[in-house]
């Protein structure tokens, strides 16, 4: 068996569509899906984990297309999760097969409290079942990644042995998770060393590390653990993830980038080397948070490390003054080495489309034509009723136009009467799935639930989808009583969550259209079956769907 190189610098293995995708209400189609895996190339990430094909057949279809469109030759890995059971892997196999580099990740819990609660295997059948396994990935591709789950909470003798047998069965890989997120930096970095020092054959396999932020360490704890020898991170976009979610990827590799001198030795390199850590363009971090954000509609948080918004936002007098006199006063990184620009263009009526697409372009979106002709009359629209546009107004149009849901319910109309001698009254017109257009009227405490009970009158009168609104929030793109406003919601149909996000000048019609989007993709969901869960259903029940 040939040696595995170890990697001369730090490799990033974005989870976001994998991991990441099972945040309650991230669901993403697989436009999306490859949308963002086209952005996640640009971003530079080494290893795309696209899903989980077995998944759902939608699951399957996004690995796959995924591995033909974006796993090119000079492109990222393109990675399909399976449990350590033939059809998870076959399934990954062939959902991978079109990348010109893909690799499957099996993985298999190995503490003891999973082991028995959950697998109800014993520690043989564990040991047993992993090289099986790993040499069954094997004949799909020679690059197979492992994973004992729940790693941190595993016996670390017992570890070594299965790591020891993974590898000895062809893993090139092997990924150490904290899935429950409960180890401390120090820890982490002794179960790595540990690994290093006591698993036989570990010169043959890169370590990888893989965990969930429930204790808020989940960046710490990569780092540490980078110290102690690990040469691949599992990460995700603004650390979106299972419960609390994943490590961000933009923290880890914005703390490598401005702390290089510092982590530099680790790699046996001298502190003042220039050679960047990772491979990411540190300047598409933004766009790719931004782009991850809508459309799983999960919402950043302003605090945010990185890409919130107060990030880079100096609030204090004293602080001001100095950022003013000297920026290092007060901040450790350059806003624009995570691409953020205050480029304020103006783009007027007469402003031509040769103007918005070179601007576009320059903004790192290039457009097909259909999609160039709709964003550049939002954005003639937006031109008429603003003074400036800004890059934040044309990155929200484009956004916005360029990642829709499933348009089952279009919105043909909404009006709303409102003020503080009126009951806030909504009337809305829908194109149904049938083409035919529908109307109604409804009064609600304020104006958006006066259109959402309108928007529910309608759809009800056809189809029945109850639905209970669990989040609503409006941002606003830019400053200004003009600015575009963002709506992201939220729904719960029985367990599963759905998201919908919209970005207008009238909140009103951005918060129809955001509940819009939610309702569509719920009701796809509806006519589409239940996607089941790679760590949480039962091995049987997967069994049992082949
Ligand atoms: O958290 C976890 O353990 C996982 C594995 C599948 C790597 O997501
Ligand atoms: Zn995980």
């Amino acid at each position: 068996m040939s040696n595995q190189p170890s990697p001369d610098r730090i490799l990033i293995f974005d989870t976001t569509l994998r991991d990441g995708e099972q945040s309650p209400g991230a669901t993403l189609n697989v436009d999306e899906k490859l949308t963002i895996a086209r952005q996640l190339a640009r971003l530079g990430v080494d290893i795309i984990e696209a899903g989980f094909p077995f998944a759902s057949p939608g699951d399957f279809e996004a690995v796959n297309k995924i591995a033909a469109q974006v796993g090119t030759e000079d492109g990222p890995v393109i990675c399909g999760l399976a449990r350590a059971t033939k059809q998870d892997i076959e399934a990954a196999g062939r959902a991978i097969a079109p990348a010109a580099r893909g690799r499957i990740h099996t993985f298999i819990a190995t503490s003891d409290i999973h082991m028995q609660y959950k697998l109800r295997k014993s520690r043989e059948e564990v040991l047993a079942i992993t090289p099986d396994m790993v040499a069954y990935a094997k004949t799909f591709t020679n690059d197979v990644e492992f994973s004992p789950e729940d790693a941190g909470r595993s016996d670390p003798e017992f570890l070594y042995q299965v790591l020891e047998a993974a590898i000895a069965a062809g893993a090139t890989t092997v990924n150490i998770p904290d899935t429950v997120g409960y180890l401390t930096p120090t820890e982490f970095g002794t179960l790595i060393r540990g690994i290093k020092e006591n698993v036989p054959n570990i010169d043959q396999a890169i370590i990888s590390v893989h965990g969930h932020n429930d204790l808020g360490l989940a960046v710490a704890n990569f780092l540490e653990a980078v110290k102690a020898g690990a040469r691949q991170l599992e990460c995700t976009i603004n650390g979106i993830g299972e419960r609390a979610g994943n490590a961000a990827l933009e923290e880890l590799v914005m703390a490598m980038h401005v702390r290089r001198s510092f982590y530099n030795p680790f790699l046996g390199r001298p502190p003042e080397s220039e050679a960047p850590l990772t491979n990411i363009n540190t300047k598409e971090i933004y766009k790719t948070s931004r782009l991850v954000s809508n459309l799983t509609g999960m919402f950043v948080q302003p605090n945010k490390a990185i890409v919130g918004a107060n990030a880079f936002a100096h609030e204090s007098g004293i602080h001001q003054d100095g950022v003013l006199k000297n920026r290092l006063t007060y901040e450790i990184m350059d806003a624009q080495s995570i691409g953020l620009t205050d480029n304020q263009i103006v783009l007027g009526k007469h402003s031509g489309r040769n103007a918005f697409r070179t601007r576009l372009k320059e903004l790192g979106h290039e457009l097909a034509d259909q999609d160039l002709n709709r964003a550049f009359l939002r954005f003639k629209d937006l031109a008429d009723k603003k003074k400036v546009v800004s890059d934040w107004d044309i990155l929200a149009i484009v956004n916005d136009e360029t990642q829709q849901s499933p348009d089952h319910f279009h919105l043909e109309l909404v009006q709303v009467s409102c003020g503080d001698h009126a009951s806030p009254t909504a009337t809305v017109t829908l194109r149904m799935p049938d083409g035919k257009e529908l109307s109604d009227a409804a009064i609600g405490t304020g104006p958006v639930d006066a259109v959402y009970k309108a928007v529910n009158r309608v759809v009800n009168s056809v189809v029945d989808i109850p639905n209970e609104l669990i989040e609503f929030s409006v941002q606003s793109v830019t400053a200004g009583i003009d600015a575009i406003g963002e709506v992201t919601i939220r729904i719960r149909h029985e367990d599963q969550v759905f998201s919908g996000h919209a970005a207008n000048t009238d909140i009103v019609v951005a918060s129809t259209q955001a509940y819009l989007n939610a309702l569509n993709r719920l009701y796809t969901a509806l006519q589409g079956g239940k996607v089941i869960h790679p760590q949480k259903d039962k091995l049987e029940a997967a069994a049992a769907r082949v």
